[in-house]
C-alpha cells in the first residue's frame, strides 16, 4: 500500500538510517514523524504464498520470480514464514552484499513518503564518511538522491551529526556537539554557530553491540537485540550473561566514540576559539537504555577533552532527532 500522491509543496526531512527510515513533516502543532523499518524479506514466488499474504493482509510486491515485503511489514512476513529479514543498508551505507538494495530502499521510501508531483524539497541524512572511505559516501549519497528524484522530489543531503545539532541545539545558537548513536554507526558533529567544524562516524553502534554480545553468549543477534531493547539498562546487578555482555560492548562503543572525539580535537587545526563551555546532545536508538547518559558523561570526564562541556543531555525524542534536523534544514532552504 503506497501513500497516495501528495500535492503538497511543504518541505520534508528524511533520516535514512541503517535500521529505520524516519520521515519528519510540519504539522499543525509542531512536527509529525513516521517511520519504516529499513528491511525486507523475499521468497520465491508461489501462488499459495501469495494467497496466504492476501488473507493476512500483508502488503507485498511480486518482483519477477520473487515475492517481496518491504518496511515494517517485513517482520510480520518473516515471522509468518520463519525466515530472517534482510537489510538494504549496512553500517550506515548501502549494503554491497544485497544486489536488490536500490529497489528495496526505493520502495520503502515510497511507502513512507509517497511520490511528489511538484518537486517537493526533501533533505535526507547521510553519515559522515568513516576515515579513508570517502568514495563509499559519494556512491551512497548520489544513489539516494537519485532514488528521491525518481520519486519526484528535489533532494539535498545533510550530514547526520549536523542534523542533530539543528534539531537540538537552538538554545546555544547551534554551537555544540551533536551525536547520533544508531544501529550501524555513531555520527558526530562539532558545530560552531551552525557551521560544521568537523564531522565523523565510527562503525561501532547497536548492531556491533548485538553481534559481539551474540558471539560470546551463543545466542542469535536478533534475540540479543530484543533483550537489549526490552530490558537492558546500566548499573544493574547482572547475574545474567546477556546483560553482562551488553554492558561490556556498550562500554566498548562509548570508549571508541570518546576516543575518536578526542582524536579530532587533538588534530586541532582550524578549531574556533570557544569562549564558553559547549553542550553535547545524545540521540539515536542506542542512547535509550537507562543510565546511558551518565555512563557517557563518566567516560567523557575521564578523557580530559581539551574543551569545556557545559552539559550532556539526551535529545528530546532520540529516535526522531535526525529527521527533525533534516526537516529544519529543508524549511530554511524552502
Ligand atoms: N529501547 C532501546 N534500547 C536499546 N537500544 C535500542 C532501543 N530502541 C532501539 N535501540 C537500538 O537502536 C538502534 C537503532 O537506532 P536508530 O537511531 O533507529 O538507528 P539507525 O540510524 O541506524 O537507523 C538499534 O541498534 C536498536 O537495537
Ligand atoms: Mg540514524
Amino acid at each position: 500500500m503506497k501513500s497516495s500522491e501528495r500535492n503538497n509543496s511543504s518541505a520534508i526531512g528524511l533520516d535514512v538510517g541503517t535500521s529505520r527510515i524516519v520521515l519528519a513533516r510540519q504539522a499543525d502543532q509542531g512536527f509529525q514523524y513516521q517511520s519504516q523499518l529499513n528491511a525486507f524479506v523475499s521468497i520465491p514466488y508461489a501462488r499459495m504464498t501469495e494467497t496466504v499474504l492476501q488473507k493476512e493482509n500483508v502488503p507485498h510486491v511480486v518482483d519477477g520470480d520473487q515475492i517481496v515485503v518491504d518496511g515494517n511489514e517485513s517482520i510480520t512476513f518473516a515471522d509468518l514464514m520463519r525466515i530472517e529479514t534482510r537489510r538494504p543498508m549496512d553500517k550506515g551505507f548501502l549494503n554491497p552484499q544485497e544486489s536488490d538494495n536500490l529497489n528495496r530502499l526505493s520502495n520503502t521510501i515510497e511507502i513512507l513518503c509517497g511520490k511528489s508531483k511538484d518537486k517537493q524539497l526533501v533533505y535526507f541524512s547521510v553519515p559522515a564518511a568513516p576515515l579513508g572511505e570517502e568514495e563509499s559516501l559519494t556512491y551512497h549519497e548520489t544513489t539516494i538522491k537519485q532514488i528521491l528524484e525518481r520519486l519526484g522530489y528535489k533532494a539535498k543531503s545533510i550530514t547526520e551529526g549536523l542534523a542533530v545539532v539543528y534539531a537540538e541545539l537552538e538554545d546555544s545558537n547551534y554551537t555544540g556537539i551533536g551525536i547520533s548513536c544508531g544501529g550501524g554507526l555513531c555520527n558526530v558533529c562539532l558545530s560552531y554557530l551552525s557551521v560544521p567544524v568537523f564531522s565523523f562516524s565510527i562503525p561501532k553502534a547497536g548492531d556491533f553491540i548485538d553481534s559481539s554480545s551474540a558471539s560470546v553468549t551463543g545466542d542469535r543477534a536478533t534475540h540479543i537485540r530484543l533483550i537489549k531493547e526490552e530490558s537492558f539498562h546500566f548499573n544493574g546487578h547482572f547475574s545474567e550473561k546477556v546483560h553482562q555482555a551488553l554492558t561490556v560492548y556498550y562500554d566498548d562503543m562509548i570508549r571508541a566514540l570518546v576516543d575518536a572525539l578526542k582524536d579530532q580535537f587533538s588534530k586541532g587545526r582550524g578549531l574556533p576559539k570557544l569562549t564558553r563551555p559547549i553542550p553535547v546532545v545524545l540521540s539515536g536508538g542506542s542512547v535509550l537504555p537507562g543510565g546511558f547518559r551518565d555512563r557517557f558523561e563518566n567516560v567523557l570526564k575521564e578523557s580530559n577533552l581539551p574543551i569545556a562541556i557545559s552539559e550532556i543531555r539526551l535529545a528530546q525524542d532520540p529516535l526522531f532527532s535526525t529527521a527533525k534536523g533534516a526537516l529544519m534544514a529543508a524549511m530554511i532552504d524552502n
